[in-house]
């Protein structure tokens, strides 16, 4: 029998990046590869890179210095750098000398070229570099993972320059996607048999603005809401300046649109948030948070908090554990600053001493998660509708899903539920998931 030529992929960022993997996958399959099962096999691999953090990198850095043997033993793998790290220019410069056994990098926006920048890197025998930032993003294969969720973009890049980041600059301008053909994509992800879709872009809430007079994220989530067969949609990231409450009352009447806002405060100090230019105030904040919970008031709220941005005074960060303590969380991302060549902050003055970074974030976990903990102990007890994903990874005697408001609980069940709406009793909290027991199969949807 014929031997099939393999892939592999490493994924390193966020879930853009997730889905930018797909389409890589989707063009590989495309092109006769199949997954190999492990990375020695492979003819082909590609690792796709974040550039949000430093540390983001560094972890591609140390990969990158244990593939040299992998090459030497397998002189004829082509391997791929790509994404946002190495859009910057001065990394891929860095790569193309370190590690000139690297045969392609590729910043995001080539997401389309790639069947022939691989050829090009396959009769080349030096690195080939591909930053240039023409591509068109549609019509693209995708090679999903087997399951009921899927990723799907709405828009790509990001107008909003907050100081501290790096995606303006690697992902490009904000893009959004025609309408028609985000719903397209939803309806035949539906036919394949997934059941819940998560609306990607780096700010949702601004979707449409490129497009005609009338649509906007409110009327997408209108129109996502209407697709027979789906179970559910959830969105990200929000940026709570772009927020309407035309979006709050969509989700409010909508069936299976999920009452869990991810909204990224940043930070709590107006000083501070003006210095990132995020475009909003704590109290504008506050009164966001006030509209969502006065029309949803079983809505989840997550967020992202970066601790030690340039100049945070002790009073500015007793600020961001202030609105913490106010708003409760149901959990929260928090980020060490990690200056990035080429922001605004990266040059500001008063960088701050890593210890004292180092004992913001300390502080600030200890308060979310003892904040996420008392609030997944209120659930014990209560009975939710769950979406069944599978097995758990970290145990496979239980199966995984989540709640509408996005919170993973295990519980005992089979294979058949898989897919389905069952309903979970809630057993027992910890701060990051919860248990629960299987009561049965849900008739219809609700809250
Ligand atoms: N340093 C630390 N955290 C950052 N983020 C973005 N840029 C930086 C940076 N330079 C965080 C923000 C954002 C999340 C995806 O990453 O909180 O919401
Ligand atoms: Fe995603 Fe941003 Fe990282 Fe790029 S830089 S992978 S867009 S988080």
């Amino acid at each position: 029998m014929e031997q099939k030529r393999k892939y592999f992929t490493v994924n390193y960022g966020c879930q853009m990046n997730e889905y930018d993997t797909e389409v890589l996958s989707g063009h590989l399959e495309n092109l006769g590869y199949v997954p190999a099962g492990r990375i020695e096999e492979a003819e082909v691999l590609v690792i796709n890179t974040c550039a949000v953090r430093q540390k983001a990198e560094e972890k591609v850095f140390s990969y990158l210095g244990k593939l040299h043997s992998l090459k030497q033993q397998n002189p004829n793998m082509l391997m791929v750098l790509w994404g946002c790290m190495v859009q910057q220019e001065s990394v891929a410069r860095k790569v193309r000398q370190r590690y000139s056994f690297i045969d392609l990098i590729c910043g995001p926006h080539a997401l389309g070229r790639f069947p022939e920048l691989l050829e090009k890197a396959r009769c080349s025998t030096r690195p080939v570099i591909e930053l240039s930032e023409l591509g068109d993003r549609e019509n693209l294969p995708v090679k999903r993972k087997q399951g009921i969720h899927a990723w799907v973009p709405i828009s790509h890049g990001c107008d909003n320059y907050c100081s501290y980041c790096i995606v303006p600059y690697v992902r490009g301008a904000e893009k959004s996607r025609r309408p028609e053909n985000i719903m397209q994509e939803i309806r035949e992800l539906v036919r394949e048999g997934y059941r819940e879709v998560t609306l990607l872009g780096q700010n949702v809430n601004s979707y449409g603005k490129d497009l005609e007079k009338d649509m906007n994220f409110a009327r997408l989530l209108e129109l996502a809401d209407g697709v027979e067969g789906l179970l559910r949609i959830r969105f990200m990231t929000s940026h709570p300046r772009d927020f309407s409450e035309e979006v709050i009352r969509v989700i409010r009447r909508g069936e299976k649109i999920c009452e869990h806002f991810h909204l990224p405060l940043q930070a709590g100090s107006n000083n501070v948030l003006q210095r990132m230019n995020r475009g909003y105030t704590r109290e504008d904040y506050l009164q966001l948070i006030a509209k969502i919970r006065e029309l949803i008031p079983g809505a989840s709220i997550t967020t992202d908090i970066i601790a030690g941005f340039p100049g945070e005074a002790e009073a500015d960060f007793a600020q961001t554990m202030d609105m913490v303590r106010r708003i409760r969380f149901d959990a929260a991302f928090t980020f060490v600053y990690s200056p990035r060549k080429g922001t605004r902050a990266a040059c500001m003055e008063d960088q701050l001493a890593p210890e004292v970074k180092k004992e913001r974030i300390v502080a600030l976990n200890n308060l979310q998660n003892r904040i996420s903990l008392e609030k997944n102990e209120k659930l014990v007890g209560s009975t939710r509708e769950v979406l069944v994903e599978g097995r758990s990874k970290t145990d496979p005697e239980m199966y995984t899903g989540r709640t509408r408001t996005n919170k993973i609980v295990h519980f005992c069940s089979n294979e058949e539920l898989t897919g389905k709406l069952v309903k979970i009793t809630i057993t027992k909290a910890g701060p990051w998931t919860l248990t629960g027991q299987l009561l049965g199969i849900e008739e219809k949807l609700h809250r």
